[in-house]
């Protein structure tokens, strides 16, 4: 009886990944971005800013390296509650609302209360270990991965992914579907759908 009640509690959420990849998966060097393309980031600040209706909030889920590799001129961000993932951090970090131990942990902030009622997307934002949690978890949708159309020498890579599972979609709402240059970069926005998404 109180498993069943705890059960009705929990709000399925979309959970879905953002990220930018070059030719060969890589997606950092240093602890930061391979590359410099402001409108990419802006587009990926836009899309996980997004919400349907104001009052509403979206739980974005950052390991520790990732978040320590954004400036704190990006704080406070609209819209957006932040959970960082680290088993060594003892206290929340500065600009976050939240540490967790575990991404499991993380997601179930967003679906039960008193969060569950304003929460809309939970937006995975990395490094790899996050993404690959992410990728099995049975609430995600959806995968805005940027092709960086180069080469860059990287120490961090995105995880290989089941492309007969996520399907690359050719048009996708709020998504540009020409490929865009910048500092002489190519780059193309594109969106894998998840083929079926397990309910609870
Ligand atoms: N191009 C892109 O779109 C993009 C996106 C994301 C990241 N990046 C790049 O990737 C690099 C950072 O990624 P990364 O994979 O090296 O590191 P990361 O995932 O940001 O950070 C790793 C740390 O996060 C914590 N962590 C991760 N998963 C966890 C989990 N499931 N449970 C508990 N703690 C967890 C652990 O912290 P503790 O050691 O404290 O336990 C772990 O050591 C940077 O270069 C960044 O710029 C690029």
């Amino acid at each position: 009886m109180e498993l069943e009640k705890s059960r009705d509690k929990v709000q399925k959420k979309p959970v879905r990944l953002i990220a930018a990849i070059c030719n060969n998966m890589g997606m950092g060097k240093d602890g930061t971005l391979p590359w410099s393309l402001p409108s990419e980031f802006q587009y990926f600040l836009n899309t996980i800013k997004k919400v349907s209706r104001p009052g509403n909030m979206n739980l974005l889920i950052w390991g520790r390296l990732c978040w320590n590799s954004h400036p704190e001129s990006m704080f406070p961000m609209d819209n957006s509650l932040h959970v960082v993932l680290s088993k060594t951090l003892s206290s929340v970090p500065d600009y976050a609302h939240f540490l967790c131990r575990d991404f499991e942990s993380a997601v179930r902030l967003a679906a039960e209360p008193p969060l569950a009622d304003i929460i809309e997307t939970i937006w995975i934002l990395g490094g790899r270990q996050v993404y690959e949690d992410a990728l099995k978890h049975p609430w995600c949708d959806l995968l805005y991965l940027t092709d960086v159309m180069a080469d860059f020498d990287c120490d961090a890579f995105f995880p290989e992914f089941d492309r007969e599972l996520f399907k690359l979609q050719e048009k996708f709402p709020d998504v540009p579907s020409e490929i865009q240059e910048e500092n002489g970069i190519k780059f193309k926005c594109q969106v894998f759908k998840k083929e079926t998404t397990d309910t609870m």
